[in-house]
């Protein structure tokens, strides 16, 4: 069995100079828990270049969807942001993760508390219709410096809105709730700040974060998470993990150094 499964490029989409989504073919037998990793690349030179992806498709779809910052220097990304339909992408048969379902306790609300790339597990975990029968709310939290930075995350959530069968499910229980830190937007700040000092459960009509009620999904940068981090630990939330389910599951978005 060769190393790795080679997928076909369907689709490319360039959201902004820095942002890209791209979809491509599925081997039916490459199988995945929505909120899961994989690496993903392309041969350079004859070898195999790859880095972690989070699958941004849920694990119903024919197609796999990946959505990827582009680093000018970045050994893979400056190549990857290139692609063209017909191209070549190498995947990876292994998948893992910590954004999993079975590693949190049942809860009221679930929080999924993204910046940048890191929306990309949650586009998943939003379009897999279980979650929606496990939580009374499932919040979308998307951080980016501009506007045009949240526009996968929209086109997800609109398009599940607009969904002939999803919408009935999702309609009343998603909540989007994107932030924009450099230019003016209509919820404007940090997510970290928006959780800390409550803005973003009350402007989305929620109660305050309670570890006894709520669950939270978190993938962002190291910054990002070190700080929802210190903030779940001084509200008295326990990470989760699969031996031991708690209230908030991290993963690091998978950005190029
Ligand atoms: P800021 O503009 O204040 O840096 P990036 O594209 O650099 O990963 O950033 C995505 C978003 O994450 C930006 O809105 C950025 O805000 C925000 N951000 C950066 N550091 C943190 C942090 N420690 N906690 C929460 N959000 C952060």
């Amino acid at each position: 069995m060769a190393a790795f499964l080679e997928e076909t490029v369907t689709m490319v989409h360039h959201w902004t100079d820095r942002l890209f989504s791209f979809r491509t073919t599925r081997d039916p037998h490459f199988r995945f828990e929505n909120g899961q990793f994989a690496m993903i690349g392309l041969n350079v030179d004859g070898k195999p270049l790859l880095r972690a992806y989070s699958m941004a498709s849920p694990n119903h779809d024919d197609g796999l969807e990946f959505f990827s910052i582009k680093v000018p220097n970045g050994p893979l990304t400056s190549r990857l942001q290139n692609i063209r339909l017909g191209d070549t992408i190498l995947i990876g048969r292994k998948c893992t993760g910590t954004l999993l379902q079975d590693n949190l306790l049942p809860g009221r609300n679930l929080y999924l508390a993204s910046t940048g790339t890191g929306f990309a597990p949650f586009a998943s975990i939003i379009r897999d219709f279980t979650v929606y029968e496990r939580y009374e709310k499932v919040v979308v939290l998307h951080g980016c410096r501009t506007v045009a930075e949240l526009g996968y995350s929209e086109e997800v959530v609109n398009s599940l809105l607009g969904d002939e069968y999803m919408a009935e499910i999702v309609t009343g229980k998603l909540v989007y709730h994107p932030t924009v830190t450099r230019e003016p937007f209509r919820y404007m700040g940090r997510v970290t700040s928006g959780l800390e000092d409550g803005s973003i459960p009350r402007q989305s009509g929620l109660p305050p974060l309670d570890p006894a009620q709520d669950r939270v999904m978190i993938c962002g940068s190291e910054a990002m998470l070190k700080d929802m981090v210190a903030l779940m630990e001084s509200r008295g939330f326990e990470e989760g993990s699969s031996s031991r389910p708690g209230h908030y599951v991290i993963e690091k978005a998978f950005v190029e150094k």
